[in-house]
């Protein structure tokens, strides 16, 4: 009988905070003109709508014509490594092995059309190296494309360090920040980025609306045709309550340590669990983020035994969880294919409590020990200790 529900899957998606969702009714039922329209509705929805790109350019140093509404972060990866790539006429990428399939998938289809990626492989912390980077460039290299920190386990890039070799180089450097922002400060230029990938839903704004930061005099061929909406690079009606959603909870205040804290205390109870072990770094990684594999047990079973109390995990990114390979992010840090089917991913968020922590981890404990009693894994080596 499932009596409490405890949410900790908030790298898939986050709860709408209640300010977001008052900003949103206002834009649904009072100010819902079309933003493109000449006359008074018009003026005020475009006013509703600038008055956010303004709030949400301020968030990450950007200039509000650097911010281009999408329809959030995989449109966003989309539009930045296909447009640009486009835009440049050259055919070569560098990417991440640990990237998420929404940029994965899209260099996969420019490698379609001719182009070459580069993977950069990362240590068993889940780190790129970036003279792995610098050796990689090419005259050819349209775009570096780098996540900040990774949706699985939360391991944060050296992304100012990336920045600077591509300066150097002249080559357009986007990150996805889908992740990150709001939980580790983003500064484009400080970071030399080209562009930027944001998403509303991963910071407890709607879902549905995301942006992409794109650096003034950056060249990008649009993917979307049709208005001439948001600088002529995104055609397309905007989604004002999706926007301004969006802006309500990228002006949160910050609750990075609170969550840090409930974290670190986390992965201490877990840790304590004998054959439990941390997948990627203990710090340098995201607050909300712990991924953890328990010998000899199946994630999925885990994930199971755990939603029949009432708690939500997950065993890797929401986009791959239909389907039954290993995560692509666990392989890459080197762990075994049954080691990456016995992680879980639990992810916190500014609205949870120790004493959901407390719960989890009771149930964590129990379904763990229940497991092991019925894993082949760890009774065959029990069997060979006799
Ligand atoms: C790192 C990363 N990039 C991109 C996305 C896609 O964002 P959206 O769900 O807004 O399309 C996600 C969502 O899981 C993500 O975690």
């Amino acid at each position: 009988m499932v009596y409490k529900k405890v949410y900790l899957d908030n790298s898939a998606t986050t709860k709408v905070a209640p300010e977001a969702a008052k900003e949103m009714q206002k834009a649904m039922s009072v100010i819902y003109g079309n933003p493109s329209s000449i006359h008074l509705f018009g003026d005020a929805a475009k006013a509703l709508m600038e008055n956010a790109r303004e709030s949400i350019a301020k968030e990450i140093n950007a200039e509000p014509y650097e911010i281009i509404f999408t329809s959030g972060g995989t449109e966003a990866d989309n539009l930045a490594i296909k447009g640009i790539v486009e835009a440049s006429g050259k055919k070569h990428i560098i990417t991440s092995k640990i990237e998420h399939p929404a940029v994965l998938e899209s260099c996969k289809a420019l490698e379609k059309k001719g182009c070459k990626i580069t993977y950069i492989p990362v240590n068993r912390d889940g780190l790129v190296d970036p003279q792995k980077i610098e050796e990689a460039i090419t005259d050819d290299t349209a775009i570096v494309t780098i996540m900040h920190a990774n949706n699985e386990i939360g391991t944060i890039q050296p992304i100012e360090e990336i920045g600077k070799i591509c300066s150097k180089f002249n080559v357009p450097f986007h990150t996805d920040t889908v992740q990150s922002f709001t939980k580790i400060p983003i500064d484009v230029k400080k970071m030399n980025l080209s562009a930027a990938s944001l998403s509303a839903h991963k910071i407890h704004g709607p879902k549905g609306i995301g942006a992409l930061y794109l650096r003034k005099g950056v060249k990008i061929a649009k993917q979307m045709h049709g208005g001439h909406h948001e600088y002529d690079k995104r055609a397309g009606t905007e989604n004002v309550p999706g926007i301004v959603g969006f802006s309500a909870a990228a002006t949160l205040p910050k609750k990075t340590e609170k969550i840090q804290k409930l974290r670190d205390y986390l992965i201490k109870e877990l840790l304590k669990i004998p054959d439990a072990h941390l997948n990627g770094l203990k710090s340098n990684r995201l607050c909300n983020n712990v991924n953890v594999r328990f010998y000899g047990i199946e994630g999925e079973s885990l994930l199971m035994h755990l939603s029949l109390a009432g708690i939500a995990v997950s065993t890797g990114s929401a986009c791959s969880s239909q389907s039954l390979e290993p995560s692509h992010v666990l392989l890459a840090l080197g762990l075994k294919h049954e080691e990456a089917h016995g992680s879980i991913r639990i992810t916190l968020s500014r609205y949870t409590t120790k004493a959901e922590i407390d719960y989890a981890l009771k149930h964590i404990r129990n379904a763990v020990a229940k497991l092991r009693k019925i894993s082949p894994l760890v009774n065959s080596r029990l069997s060979r200790k006799k």
